[in-house]
């Protein structure tokens, strides 16, 4: 597997006490599973305690080897996994993981909390500029 969703176990739905991370991973593990193609293979989803982004619950997080990491806020298990399954699909595909808001599925061009460039590719252009 080279592709990994975090999601955040300890968001609480705002003004509740609902914590919807393990619905999330189950929900989303499932749609994995149903889509039967590629991304069943190569995601694996797991939970994590916090992602400092407790504002926005539920946290989930996209990471891969040498490919851009995303942060996403405001998911909800009831309306969002069409739109986590859609950015497997198309993450998945992505050589260094990179693409900009407009070309992210649904409420994921409005959610995202942070991308952060892979850390070899950016070590390798920094060697670059610094030659
Ligand atoms: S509690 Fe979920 S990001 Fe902090």
């Amino acid at each position: 597997m080279d592709h990994r969703i975090t999601i955040c176990t300890s968001c609480k739905h705002k003004g509740t006490q609902c914590r919807p991370g393990y619905e999330l991973i189950e929900r989303l593990r499932a749609a994995i599973a149903d889509a039967g193609d590629l991304v069943a293979d190569d995601f694996e989803i797991s939970g994590v305690a916090c992602m400092a982004g407790c504002d926005r619950p539920c946290t989930v997080a996209y990471h891969g080897t040498r490919k851009a990491t995303y942060l996403f806020g405001d998911i909800d298990p009831e309306t969002d996994i069409d739109d986590l399954l859609a950015f497997a699909r198309q993450y998945a595909v992505l050589e260094d993981g990179w693409c900009s808001s407009v070309d992210r599925p649904g409420k994921l061009r409005q959610t995202t909390l942070a991308r952060v460039p892979a850390a070899i590719v950016a070590i390798e252009e920094t060697a670059v500029r610094a030659s």
